[in-house]
């Protein structure tokens, strides 16, 4: 399949060239600023990312890039287009002032990247150097009022330059200038779609596993469920999935899931370890010795089980392209791993099938759809692994789970029924762990205080708190304490991240 390749100088936006590009349906990957992949025939196109670094610095990274210019049509993009520049004899210089924010662009009338574009077209800049001057062969393809050089080109060796960030939403026609690029210059015959992905992948997945059993660990989530929909269209009952419940699931969590995976026609062992898990939390406070207790806790169970499965040779994952990205640094470096593959018997000798590796997380639940998943599973909320073990202040008990379990239902439940669910990136309840002085009826009470926490984000990077209507939050807090007994306060978390995260341990 075509491909473009994004080289990544370690700007926060290139994560967000990448999907810009594959919303416009091409396929694209994104490799450390000098890890090219040379002899990839299906390359159509590279895009230079932007940087924090200045292009004249001792240390900034300056790849050897004539094996790529003049081969493949190159877009540069702040940083990207400095480099260019900087390489081939133009100059970058800091002119002083730093550039953010809004600004009109004029372009060239009959560029090609520009083709569409209308006059003071708003576009996003961010960059404290400028190019002041750009190398021989190529030409000015547009400015603003304080920058001369905002995009450059030389169309004969099909190169682009611009110090603005088109994949950012305040460039207005920043896709445009994308589509610009990759379809009418690189010659996109945008093949990237969900079904294509599908039909690909299934057969690829029958291809790479035959007839060899296949596990897979659910954990209620997305990514998981849409990789066992997909392996079990290859391989049908080959696949076995493995569900273990820790018992600090969402309320009614286990069975609801247990049956939604049944109604998918997938093949799957439910395991109740709730017992395991509280007796090995008794008397925890610390938040990172609970993950620590879960996270063994639940490669033992899962190991129990898998092991059952004498004859399976494979280990499917739900690991998606952002798990990877993040894994490494623009050096090439590991600086986080996130599986948990390395928690599994080495005589199981299970080999790695991840599915959905190359999707971002909208494809995996474009993807979701286009296989019948029903929207209830694919449009949930992130929920954290070791469940509401964050979410408990201080020691955790069965009956401080099953009052937080309550309290959260009428919350997200609430959110379904007044249509806030799928306004918000994720919501639950907290239970703090001290008690607060109330009184009902005629009585003092002395109880818990839960927290509601929503929030909007696009990633989980960064996130606001949700602005939800007093008249909803005033019905939510009624029904809790009304209703959950144990709890006499309702708190709502007006905090956003950073400076605080989204849960509260
Ligand atoms: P924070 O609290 O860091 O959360 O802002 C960012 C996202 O990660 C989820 N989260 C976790 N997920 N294991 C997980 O699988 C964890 O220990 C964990 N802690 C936080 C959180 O729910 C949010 O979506």
């Amino acid at each position: 399949m075509q491909k473009i390749i994004i080289l990544d100088f370690g700007s926060q936006t290139t994560q967000l060239i990448a999907r810009r590009i594959r919303e416009i349906g091409t396929f694209c990957e994104i490799f450390p600023y000098n890890k090219f992949p040379k002899d990839d025939p299906d390359i159509i196109g590279v895009i230079f990312g932007g940087s924090p670094l200045s292009v004249y610095a001792e240390d900034a990274f300056h790849p050897d890039i004539s094996g790529i210019i003049g081969k493949y049509p190159v877009l540069g993009i702040c940083y990207g287009a400095q480099l260019i520049s900087w390489q081939y004899g133009g100059k970058v210089e800091s002119v002083g002032t730093r550039e953010y924010g809004r600004a009109k662009l004029n372009t060239v009338k009959d560029s090609p990247l520009f083709e569409g574009f209308t006059a003071d077209s708003q576009i996003w800049m961010s960059h404290g150097d400028s190019i002041t001057a750009i190398p021989e062969g190529y030409t000015l393809a547009g400015s603003t009022d304080s920058v001369k050089y905002a995009a450059f080109e030389n169309r004969e060796k099909r190169v682009w330059g611009v110090q603005f960030h088109p994949e950012v939403s305040h460039s207005i026609q920043g896709t445009l200038l994308l589509n610009n690029f990759v379809t009418k210059i690189c010659g996109s015959r945008n093949e990237w779609t969900s079904d294509s992905f599908i039909e690909k992948t299934v057969a690829e997945i029958k291809d790479q596993v035959k007839d060899d059993r296949v596990i897979l660990g659910l954990s209620g989530g997305v990514d998981s469920t849409v990789a066992a929909v997909l392996i079990n269209k290859a391989i049908g009952d080959k696949l076995t999935c493995i569900f273990v419940n820790h018992g600090l699931l969402r309320k009614d969590e286990f069975t609801d899931v247990m049956e939604n995976y049944k109604c998918l026609g997938l093949n799957v062992i439910g395991v109740d370890a709730s017992a395991t898990f509280f007796k090995d939390l008794e008397g925890v406070e610390d938040p990172e010795q609970k993950r620590k207790i879960i996270g063994a806790d639940f490669i033992k169970v899962f190991n129990e089980e898998a092991g059952k499965i004498t004859d399976a040779k494979w280990l499917a994952q739900g690991t998606i392209y952002p798990d990877r990205i993040e894994s490494m640094n623009i050096t090439g470096k590991v600086i986080k791993s996130h599986h948990n593959v390395g928690g599994l018997p080495k005589d199981m000798h299970l080999q790695l099938c991840e599915p959905l590796k190359w999707l971002f997380k909208d494809e995996v639940r474009q993807v979701g759809y286009h296989l019948g998943i029903p929207k209830i599973l694919i449009s949930r909320h992130p929920f954290p692994g070791p469940g509401l073990a964050v979410r408990i202040i201080g020691e955790i008990t069965p009956w401080k789970v099953q009052v937080l379990q309550e309290a959260d239902a009428i919350f997200i439940n609430g959110l379904r029924e007044w249509d806030l669910y799928d306004k918000v990136w994720q919501a639950g309840a907290i239970l703090l762990a001290d008690r607060t002085v109330g009184v009902m009826g005629d009585e003092r009470t002395y109880d818990h205080a839960v927290a509601l926490r929503a929030v909007t984000s696009v990633d989980a990077m960064t996130a606001d708190w949700a602005d939800l209507p007093y008249e909803f939050l005033r019905h939510i807090s009624n029904e809790i304490i009304n209703k959950v007994k144990g709890v006499n306060r309702v708190c709502y978390d007006i905090s956003s991240k950073p400076p605080a995260t989204i849960e509260w341990l």
